[in-house]
C-alpha cells in the first residue's frame, strides 16, 4: 500500500474515508475537535448515541457528513487518552486498514492526531502504523491456485498534517516504515514456504537475487565444498543427513564508510528440521518448517539496510542445512570438529542449530565485526520460559546486549535478557571431546547460548533466541511474524543515529 503525509484541510479533502481519534470516556482529539465543529457536531450526536464510546480500536462510520467532501468519516478508539502514544496509535489505526481494505475504501485519511506531541513519538508513530498496518494486510498465497485478494483493496493512506515540521517527520517515519515492511514481507514469505520449496539452495539464490537488485549490497554463498576447505566439519555434518546441499550465503551491504567495522548479523537457516536421527515427534513436525526463520530475518534485515541507504557496513550470514535422519547423518554420540578446532560431541542430533552456527560465528571473524548478533530459532525451552510474546537475549557483552534490548523496547519488537554464567557453561562438559552440543536438564536456553558462547570469545556478541517469537501456530493466525526485522534495523539505525 502507499502511504503519503498532506498539508490538505480535512474539509477539502475528498477520499473514501476521513479517520478522526477519539480517546475514552469520549474525551476528543484536539484534531477531531475541529471536525465536529466542521460537522455541525456530528462526531458529538455520535457520541451521545452511545455507539462508541473511545476504547482502542472501536469503530463508527458516519456515511457522507456534512461539511465534508469525504465519503465516511471514521471515529477510531484510540483507548486512554493518558496511555495513548505510537502503540496505540498503530493498533488502533491497523485494525482501521484491515476493515477498509476488507470493506472496500480505496483511499482513506488520518488526520494525525495532536495528542502526539514529541517530534521522537510523531516520527515512531507513523513508522509504527505502517509495520503494523502492512503486517496486518499481509497474505500468503504463492502456493494456492487461486488467490483470493479483497475486491476493492485499500490502496492509499493519507496523513494530514497542517504543520510543515510534523510532516518532515512523519515522512521520515512513512519511510522508514515501509523499509522495514518490506524486511518483514520478504522474511514472511520466505519462511511461510514450504521445505521442499524453500530450500538451502534456495534460500541462497532469493538472497542473491536481493543482491541484484540493491547497488549497495553484494551475496555471495559457499558451498559444501568450500566449508569443507575452511573446516566448517559441525555445520557439514548436520547437512550429511539430507541430500540437499547446505549453503553459507554471506551478505555484505556497504553503506558505511570503506574499512569501517561492520554489524555481522548471523540467521540459522535450518530450512527444515526433522531433528535427525533423534527425530522429533510428528505431531506439528510440519513448522520445523519456521527453523530458518532467524536467518530469513536477517536476509530480510539487509534488504531494509539497502532500502534504507543506511551509512553502515552490515555483514548477513545464514548457515543454510535441512536436518533429516538418514544413513549418512549424525548419530548420537558422534564427535565432528568444528572450523575453531573445538571437538563437540553430538549428544542429541535435535540440537543442530548450534552446530551450523558455530561454524558461521567462526567464520564471522573474518569481517572485524563491530558487534555480532545471531538469530536463531534455537530452542523450544525458550517458549517455555517466555512463551511467545517476547525474544530469549543472551550475550557476552553487557552494553552490546543493553543497545539491543532498548532498540526492541522502542519498536515494540521486545527481547528479555537471560543470565549466563560458570554454573551453566559446565553442563556443557563431555568425557570424549571438548564440549558436547546439550547441557542436560534445566536452562536449555541459555545452555544453548553458552555453547555458542564458545565459538564468540573474539568480538562484542548478542544472541536473540527467537523459538516463540518467529511464527503464530495453529488456526487461520498460523503463519511467520517476521520478527526480529524491526529489533534489528532499529538497532542499525540507532547506530546511524537516525531512530527516533
Ligand atoms: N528448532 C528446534 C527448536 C524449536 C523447537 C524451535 C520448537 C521452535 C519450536 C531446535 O533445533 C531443537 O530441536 N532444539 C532442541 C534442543 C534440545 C535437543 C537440547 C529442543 O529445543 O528441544
Ligand atoms: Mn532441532
Ligand atoms: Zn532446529
Amino acid at each position: 500500500m502507499d502511504y503519503a503525509v498532506r498539508a490538505t484541510a480535512a474539509e477539502k479533502l475528498a477520499c473514501d474515508c476521513l479517520i478522526v481519534l477519539l480517546f475514552e470516556k469520549k474525551k476528543l482529539d484536539q484534531s477531531t475537535i475541529a471536525i465536529d465543529e466542521l460537522t455541525g457536531g456530528a462526531v458529538t450526536t455520535a457520541l451521545k448515541s452511545g455507539d462508541i464510546g473511545g476504547r482502542c480500536g472501536e469503530k463508527l462510520v458516519l456515511y457522507d457528513p456534512p461539511g465534508l467532501k469525504a465519503r465516511r468519516l471514521m471515529l477510531l478508539g484510540a483507548g486512554e487518552r493518558k496511555q495513548f502514544g505510537s502503540k496505540a496509535l498503530a493498533d488502533a489505526l491497523s485494525d482501521a486498514v484491515a476493515e477498509l481494505d476488507r470493506a472496500g475504501s480505496r483511499e482513506a485519511a488520518l488526520l494525525f492526531p495532536a495528542a502526539l506531541e514529541a517530534d521522537s513519538q510523531v516520527h515512531a508513530a507513523a513508522r509504527a502504523l505502517v509495520i503494523r498496518s502492512e503486517e496486518r494486510l499481509y497474505r500468503f498465497e504463492q502456493c494456492k491456485s487461486e488467490k483470493n485478494p479483497p475486491r476493492r483493496p485499500l490502496r492509499r493512506l493519507l496523513l494530514l498534517e497542517p504543520g510543515r515540521g510534523r510532516r518532515r517527520l512523519l515522512e521520515k517515519g512513512l519511510e522508514q516504515g515501509q523499509a522495514i515492511a518490506e524486511g518483514v514481507r520478504t522474511t514472511r514469505d520466505l519462511a511461510n514456504l514450504p521445505g521442499n520449496i524453500c530450500t538451502p539452495t534456495y534460500l541462497a539464490e532469493e538472497a542473491k537475487r536481493l543482491g541484484r537488485r540493491y547497488d549497495k549490497l553484494k551475496v555471495t554463498a559457499l558451498t559444501e565444498k568450500q566449508m569443507e576447505r575452511l573446516g566448517m566439519g559441525a555445520l557439514l555434518s548436520v547437512s550429511r543427513g539430507s541430500r540437499q546441499e547446505a549453503r553459507l550465503v554471506v551478505m555484505e551491504y556497504r553503506g558505511g564508510k570503506p574499512g569501517s567495522r561492520p554489524v555481522v548479523l548471523v540467521g540459522k537457516g535450518l530450512t527444515f528440521d526433522a531433528g535427525g536421527i533423534s527425530l522429533k515427534p510428528s505431531a506439528n513436525m510440519d513448522e520445523m518448517k519456521y527453523d530458518m526463520c532467524g536467518g530469513a530475518s536477517v536476509i530480510g534485515t539487509l534488504q531494509a539496510c539497502a532500502e534504507l541507504d543506511l551509512p553502515i557496513n552490515v555483514v548477513g550470514l545464514v548457515p543454510a542445512s535441512e536436518n533429516l535422519p538418514d544413513g549418512a547423518a549424525n548419530k548420537p554420540g558422534d564427535i565432528v570438529t568444528s572450523m575453531a578446532g573445538i571437538t563437540i560431541e553430538i549428544l542429541n542430533t535435535d540440537a543442530e542449530g548450534r552446530l551450523i552456527l558455530c561454524d558461521a560465528l567462526t567464520y564471522a571473524e573474518r569481517f572485524k565485526p563491530a558487534a555480532v548478533i545471531d538469530v536463531a530459532t534455537l530452542t523450544g525451552a525458550c517458549i517455555v520460559a517466555l512463551g511467545h510474546h517476547i525474544s530469549g537475549l543472551l550475550g557476552n557483552d553487557d552494553g552490546l546486549v543493553e543497545e539491543v534490548a532498548a532498540a526492541g523496547e522502542s519498536i515494540d519488537d521486545r527481547a528479555w535478557r537471560l543470565p549466563m554464567g560458570e554454573e551453566y557453561q559446565k553442563q556443557l562438559e563431555s568425557n570424549f571431546a571438548d564440549i558436547a552440543n546439550i547441557g542436560g536438564k534445566g536452562a536449555g536456553t541459555i545452555t544453548a547460548a553458552c555453547f555458542l558462547s564458545r565459538f564468540t570469545e573474539k568480538y562484542k556478541w548478542a544472541h536473540l533466541d527467537i523459538a516463540g517469537t518467529a511464527w503464530k501456530s495453529g488456526g487461520k493466525e498460523k503463519g511467520a511474524t517476521g520478527r526480529p526485522v524491526p529489533l534489528l534495523t532499529e538497532f542499525l539505525l540507532r547506530r546511524c543515529k537516525q531512530a527516533p
